[in-house]
């Protein structure tokens, strides 16, 4: 196997608990729509685009034949409501244990990017102050492909020059998960095993884990699953 040159990050649940505020407003429009939409609903948007997201919902909600315009209309309507989470952002929102580790990965001279289906990606970096640990960032706004197309992950590693074999990826949704496989990328799973099975590594969060080990799990990844039960 080759060996472990750049760790690229998903953004939303990853660095930033916005997957929390996506769901919310998420919810909101489909109270406002009539129906009751659940975080099981929810899992099945984590990774995908804004409009795939939207028609999710709309399955859920059994809203068919609504025109474009109407469609448009709605994901905008969500993404204010979004957004109004985003601007009450501050550096401190950044999750327990992501800055340490990435800053951890540097200083190991490990490259890292960002890798994110979300087109509000440019003002949670800013807002989270984090923009300087990556060394490269594709996001919502430089794709036409969303997860699971490996597109993100292989614009990723081509921008920081470094074969997909030699990136892994750090993700918390099934979607992106299936697409950094595709690009031929290994991936630690941050959540639930049930739900990320197929990542090689899965973890609750970086504060389960010291840098240094989980950096170890992931040089020498099968030894380290099976010392840790839940890696
Ligand atoms: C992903 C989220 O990171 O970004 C999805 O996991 C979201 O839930 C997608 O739909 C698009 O985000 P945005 O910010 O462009 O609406
Ligand atoms: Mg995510």
């Amino acid at each position: 196997m080759k060996p472990f040159k750049a760790a690229v990050f998903d953004l939303d649940g990853v660095v930033v608990d916005t997957a929390r505020f996506h769901f919310l407003a998420w919810q909101r429009l489909a109270q406002e729509l009539g129906f009751e939409f659940t975080e099981k609903d929810n899992e099945r948007q984590k990774g995908v685009s804004r409009m795939e997201s939207l028609e999710i919902l709309l399955e859920v909600g059994g809203c068919t034949n609504l025109s474009p315009e109407k469609k448009e209309e709605l994901a905008a309507k969500k993404n204010e409501w979004y957004k109004e989470y985003l601007y009450e952002m501050t550096p401190a929102d950044i999750l327990p244990g992501a800055r340490d580790f990435m800053e951890y990965l540097r200083r190991r001279g490990i490259r890292t990017a960002l890798a994110s289906a979300s087109k509000n990606a440019p003002i949670i970096l800013e807002k989270l102050d984090i923009t300087e640990l990556f060394d490269a960032v594709v996001d919502g706004n430089s794709v036409s492909k969303a997860k699971p197309d490996p597109e993100v992950f292989l614009k990723a590693a081509e921008k920081l020059g470094i074969d997909p074999s030699e990136c892994f990826v750090f993700e918390d949704a099934q979607a992106g998960v299936e697409g950094a496989k595709r690009a031929g990328m290994r991936v630690v799973g941050i959540g639930k095993r049930d739900i990320l099975q197929k990542a090689e590594i899965v973890v609750s969060g970086f504060p389960e884990i010291e840098p240094v080990i989980l950096l170890s799990c992931i040089e020498l990844k099968d030894t380290c699953a099976m010392e840790y039960g839940h890696v």
